[in-house]
């Protein structure tokens, strides 16, 4: 598609979506106290948006993977503060909302390159870590689905390499920091815990080392001086005729033309 078609689509798919928007029902929703109707279906973000904010933090990848977007709210007729993510959470009726632009949480100093794979070296950074009292109130606040109190535990026991497995996709959103009775900062310590376990734990990765000893030999250089003066075009060309890796390729497979490997 030329790039006036692509600009003429997006915009048409735009004028849609704002019309739809428009014939939506409108929902009250209150927005740091104060009331506004947006149309139903809208994510709290959206909603904040149609509402007249504007995001210059508290908003990243708009698709549940940043965790720059931690939300608090509570539903109507329900004593209980609930955290989500702006980004993913849609609006109900009568909500209250509030976001947590920033979490001012402790983050331990050290120099990395001092620490070993040591039982206790998050522990010895993070005391509080047994301030937990087990509630789980981390686990069910969490939009990743992590066993947050799992990890702690794990933590707890000195155990570096169950804690980095289980909170591997932690976005670091802090939502389970804002429910913790223990004021734990799971987030930092799960962060510490993958840095120990990727750089002291896992075996080197010796194909990795060989290459990059390859590339420091400059195996690579004549190629890519090559690659330098190429055109755009010849470029996107070899690019098209490329040898596509089969989605059923195992770990061994190579291209038939080695000449870039
Ligand atoms: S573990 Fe905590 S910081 Fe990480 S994603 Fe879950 S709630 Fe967010
Ligand atoms: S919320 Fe805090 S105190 Fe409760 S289980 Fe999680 S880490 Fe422990
Ligand atoms: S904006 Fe990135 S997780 Fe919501």
């Amino acid at each position: 598609m030329s790039a006036k078609k692509k600009d003429k689509s997006s915009a048409e798919t735009m004028v849609k979506k704002e019309r739809e928007v428009s014939k939506a029902k409108l929902i009250p929703v209150h927005i740091m106290g104060k009331r506004y109707d947006v149309p139903e279906g809208l994510t709290l973000m959206k909603a904040m948006e149609y509402a007249g904010y504007k995001f210059i933090r508290g908003c990243g990848c708009r698709g549940g993977t940043c965790g720059a977007c931690g939300t608090v709210y509570r539903k109507p007729g329900d004593y209980r503060l609930q955290v989500a993510l702006a980004c993913q959470k849609t609006i109900e009726p009568d909500m209250h909302i509030t976001q947590i632009p920033f979490f001012p949480a402790n983050r331990a100093h050290y120099e990395f390159a001092d620490l070993t794979s040591a039982p206790e070296e998050v522990f010895k950074l993070y005391p509080e870590l047994f301030r937990c009292v087990a509630c789980n109130a981390c686990t069910k606040a969490c939009p990743q689905g992590i066993e947050v109190m799992d990890a702690v535990s794990a933590l707890k026991q000195g155990n570096i390499t169950v804690a980095a497995q289980i909170g591997f996709e932690c976005i670091q959103c802090g939502l389970c920091t804002s429910r913790c009775f223990g004021e734990l900062v799971q987030y930092h310590m799960f962060q510490l815990a993958r840095r120990i376990y990727g750089a002291r734990i896992t075996p080197r990765a010796e194909h990795l080392i060989e290459m990059t000893k390859a590339i420091d030999e400059g195996r690579f250089d004549n190629t890519l001086e090559k690659l330098r003066h190429m055109s755009e075009e010849e470029l996107k060309e070899l690019y098209r005729k490329r040898e596509e890796e089969p989605v059923t390729a195992g770990e061994d497979w190579r291209p038939k033309d080695k000449t870039y490997l």
